[in-house]
């Protein structure tokens, strides 16, 4: 990834400022974040009580948010990016500008906490897992999606993925893959039992999104691809659990 003329490293948080534009382009480099948002709030029951917190770490341009919308959650974003957190206020998100390993919301204030597409990011993923726990309060739910630590994550989302035209270049660091069994001990050390199952995009959607991109056909968003459960956690997984009391 060139900033400036620069070739930034691996996982640069400079390269979301390069893209800005790009995150709510439904076909945009940043297409696959928005299927993973609408099959991560699937994951979330509508709120329970009034005034209910969802804390979005690393909520990025806030693609959550429509997915959301209708079940009584306030919607705080916590994010290193200021460009991304100025357009996910400009959907309705409450932004927060600072680091997921070092939250500046107090412990148990979160009905729900999201770590979307996250924690591969985030050098130390364990202080970030730490911090997701802390602010749920007993009861509250953590979702989350994120890449393996496995060859075929390193092989299908860096060494293929960046090799289209639609995903960015630079963008993931395998070396901060996140192995699913460590994540699992890891919940469960800060009192969270976490579920896992691997995820992809359904093949038919895929396909068919993969020919307009080919075309340069817009893709409506009611046929964007759906990420759908699969036997394999060895890409992309997601999970979801409950902090106990
Ligand atoms: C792949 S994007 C995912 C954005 C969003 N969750 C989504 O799914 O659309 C990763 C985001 O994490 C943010 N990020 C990376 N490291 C972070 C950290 N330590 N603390 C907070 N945000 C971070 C980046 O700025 C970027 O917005």
């Amino acid at each position: 990834m060139r900033d400036a003329g620069r070739v930034l490293p691996r996982n640069d948080p400079r390269q979301y400022d390069d893209l800005a534009d790009e995150w709510w382009r439904p076909d945009g480099v940043f297409a696959m974040l928005h299927w993973l948002a609408r099959a991560r709030a699937a994951l979330v029951p509508p709120a329970t009580r009034p005034g209910a917190l969802l804390v979005d770490l690393g909520c990025g341009a806030g693609l959550l948010a429509p997915h959301l919308a209708g079940k009584g959650y306030r919607h705080v974003g916590v994010d290193l990016t200021r460009s991304a957190l100025a357009h996910a206020a400009a959907h309705g998100v409450t932004a927060v500008n600072g680091d997921a390993t070092a939250v500046p919301l107090v412990d148990g204030c979160a009905d729900v906490v999201a770590a979307g597409e996250l924690l591969e990011h985030v050098p130390d993923w364990r202080a970030a897992v730490a911090e997701a726990c802390r602010l749920l309060r007993p009861g509250g739910l953590l979702v989350l999606d994120t890449l393996n630590d496995t060859a075929l994550a390193r092989l299908v989302a860096v060494r293929v993925a960046e090799r289209l035209p639609t995903v960015p270049r630079g963008i993931h660091d395998p070396r901060l893959f996140v192995d699913d069994r460590e994540l699992v001990a890891e919940c469960a050390r800060h009192g969270v039992d976490l579920r896992v199952r691997g995820v992809r995009p359904g093949v038919p959607g895929l396909l068919r999104w993969l020919l307009r991109q080919a075309t340069g056909a817009p893709t409506p968003p009611a046929q964007a691809p759906r990420i759908v459960p699969t036997g394999s956690r060895a890409v992309l997984y997601q999970g979801h659990g409950v902090r106990g009391g």
